[in-house]
């Protein structure tokens, strides 16, 4: 176990799910924050039930602690991009953020973030793309290495995100102005599934409680799948 900042840092090979085990971690403990990282997931997972890909070269990695109730976790949830998207940034990427939080350099995904609440404990997961050379094709994805040619080490990258995500966590509130900064949707035409209801329009603007509004409708941030901008 590797202490850094408040974090208590436990490091596998293989594991089926970070989340998962990060959630047996911190249940079967008294740790107050816990994170999982792993060389590869045999059953990685992302939102709406896809499937992650977790083969080796890519940072996997899920952040466990109490929840803070609905509206703080699924807050803290939205904002975890953008930490991933500062650290791509510092190493001289260019990244978005497709709402609610994947991580998109041009139009290839590079990371993306699943939230679980479970059981009074909240499970943040990180998977990014680092030094995979290659993806399936039916996956638009890319990584650091396809982007730059050279290869990161995934620990510099792991650290310099939770540094981040330590000083985001005591207020995510207080980091949207750096947050919207990189949000792509705004002022585009999108289209997005909102409990279960297929919506299209022009994001007219994003308020501090996360809150998107399209053609004079509002929506929660939170609740929004399968955005594209097109
Ligand atoms: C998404 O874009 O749909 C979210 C992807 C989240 C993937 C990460 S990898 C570490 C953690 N463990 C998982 O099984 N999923 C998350």
């Amino acid at each position: 176990m590797i202490v850094f900042e408040n974090f208590r840092i436990f490091k596998h090979h293989t594991v089926s799910s970070t989340n998962d085990v990060a959630f047996d971690l911190i249940t079967g403990t008294n740790l107050p924050l816990v994170v999982v990282v792993a060389e590869e997931q045999t059953k990685g997972r992302g939102r709406a039930g896809h499937r992650w890909d977790s083969r080796p070269g890519g940072l996997y990695f899920s952040i466990a602690m109490p929840s803070r109730g609905l509206l703080e976790d699924s807050r803290l949830i939205v904002y975890s991009s953008l930490p991933v998207a500062e650290v791509l940034h510092d190493l001289g990427l260019t990244p978005r953020i497709k709402l609610p939080n994947d991580i998109y350099i041009g139009d290839k995904k590079i990371s993306g973030v699943l939230g679980e609440r479970k059981s009074e404990y909240l499970i943040v997961g990180i998977g990014i793309n680092v030094n995979q050379g290659e993806f399936p094709a039916e996956i638009p994805a890319t990584s650091l290495f396809i982007e730059t040619g050279k290869t990161f080490d995934r620990d510099d990258i792991l650290y310099n995100f939770l540094h981040k995500f330590r000083i985001l966590m005591e207020s995510p509130e207080s980091h949207f102005e750096r947050w919207i900064r990189f949000v792509s949707a705004l002022n585009k035409r999108v289209s997005f599934t909102y409990r279960n209801t297929k919506i299209t329009g022009i994001v007219e603007h994003i308020d501090r409680e996360l809150n998107l509004y399209v053609d004079g409708r509002k929506f929660n941030i939170y609740e929004i799948f399968g955005l594209t901008e097109p």
